[in-house]
C-alpha cells in the first residue's frame, strides 16, 4: 500500500515558473490587478498552470473555491482569454451581486476600493469586462455545489476558500472524482506563517546595551554582530499550520497513490527565505 510520499517535491515559486515554459503574465496587468482585487504571487502560477495546460485538444474546465473579489478567477480567466477556449467555475457563500466594502483593515498597499460600496460583478463590469465574459460565478458552500457538478472533467483547480481541515477534506474527496487525467489542483495556504511579535523596548535595549558593553571588552568585533543601539528589535514567529497540510496527507493516504505533491514555496510573507518548506506555501496535487 502506497501511503504519503516520504519525498515530496519542495519548489521555489522562480523554479516553478521558470519550470512552466509558457508566457507570463504581463506585469502591468499583474501589479493594476494586485491592487484591485487584492491579488498577489499566487496570480503567476495560475496563470502558467493554464496556459500551460492549454493544448488545443479541448475547451478546458477550471475551478477556483473561494472567489472573494475574483483575483484568482479573473486571473485564470485571463489566461484562458488568450485562446478564448474554456470556461473557469467560481465559488463562494457571497452573491455576485451582494454590493459591500471590500477594503481590508491595515492594507499596507495601494487600495483603490477604499471608501466604496460594490459587488464583485460591478467590480468585474468595470475593470474586468472581457476577463468576466469567461467565468461563471455560483453561490453556495463549496462541497454541496461540487456535490452537483455538472461541467465535465476539471483541468485546473484552485482550493481557496473554508480552510478547515473537514472542509477541504470533503473538497478533495468530491474533486478526485472530476479532475481529468493529468489535472492539477492548486491548494492556497499549505503552510502559512501566522504570528509575528516584534519587540521594540528602551529597557530590553538598555540591558542589551549593558550585557554589551561588557561583552565589548574581551570581544570588540562581538559590538557589531550584536548591533546594539535604540533600533534593536526583537522578532519572534510562530508558525502555524492550516488545516490544509492535514487535510491534504489524509486525502493521499486514502487514495493510495495516483497523485503527486509539490509543495511551492512563496515569496510573500516570509516563504522563500527558508531552506525547508515552511512559511507561506502552496500545494501542487496533480493527478498521475
Ligand atoms: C481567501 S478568500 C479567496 C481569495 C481568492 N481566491 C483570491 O485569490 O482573491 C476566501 C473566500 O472563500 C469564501 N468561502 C469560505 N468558505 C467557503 C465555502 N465553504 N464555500 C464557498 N466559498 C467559501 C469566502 O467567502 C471568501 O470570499
Amino acid at each position: 500500500m502506497e501511503t504519503i510520499p516520504s519525498r515530496f517535491v519542495v519548489t521555489s515559486l522562480d523554479h516553478k515558473l521558470t519550470e512552466l515554459r509558457v508566457d507570463g503574465l504581463a506585469a502591468d496587468w499583474y501589479r493594476r490587478s494586485c491592487e484591485i482585487l487584492r491579488g498577489g504571487d499566487r496570480g503567476l502560477l495560475l496563470y502558467k498552470l493554464v496556459r500551460q495546460r492549454q493544448d488545443g485538444t479541448h475547451p478546458l474546465v477550471i475551478l477556483d473555491v473561494g472567489t472573494a473579489r475574483g483575483f484568482s478567477a479573473i486571473t485564470m480567466a485571463r489566461a484562458l482569454h488568450e485562446t478564448d477556449v474554456g470556461s473557469v467555475y467560481t465559488i463562494d457563500v457571497i452573491d455576485h451581486h451582494d454590493a459591500r466594502s471590500w477594503q481590508v483593515k491595515q492594507q499596507q498597499s495601494p487600495e483603490p476600493l477604499a471608501g466604496m460600496t460594490l459587488s464583485r460583478s460591478e467590480i468585474w463590469r468595470r475593470w474586468y469586462p472581457r476577463e468576466a465574459e469567461l467565468v461563471t460565478p455560483i453561490k453556495g458552500q463549496s462541497w454541496a455545489v461540487l456535490g452537483d457538478w455538472c461541467y465535465g472533467p476539471i483541468d485546473v483547480a484552485f482550493i481557496d476558500g473554508d480552510h478547515s481541515r473537514t472542509a477541504v477534506s470533503k473538497e478533495l474527496a468530491l474533486l478526485s472524482q472530476f479532475m481529468a487525467p493529468g489535472g492539477v489542483i492548486v491548494l492556497d495556504d499549505y503552510f502559512m506563517e501566522a504570528t509575528v511579535l516584534r519587540v521594540r523596548s528602551r529597557y530590553v535595549n538598555r540591558l542589551a546595551n549593558s550585557i554589551g558593553k561588557r561583552i565589548r571588552g574581551p570581544w570588540p568585533s562581538a559590538s557589531r554582530r550584536l548591533r546594539l543601539g535604540w533600533d534593536n528589535e526583537f522578532i519572534l514567529v510562530k508558525q502555524k499550520f492550516s488545516g490544509i497540510k492535514a487535510a491534504v496527507q489524509e486525502f493521499l493516504v486514502d487514495q493510495q497513490g495516483g497523485w503527486a505533491l509539490e509543495v511551492i514555496r512563496m515569496p510573500e510573507r516570509g516563504g522563500s527565505d527558508h531552506e525547508d518548506y515552511s512559511g507561506y506555501s502552496l500545494a501542487l496535487l496533480t493527478k498521475t
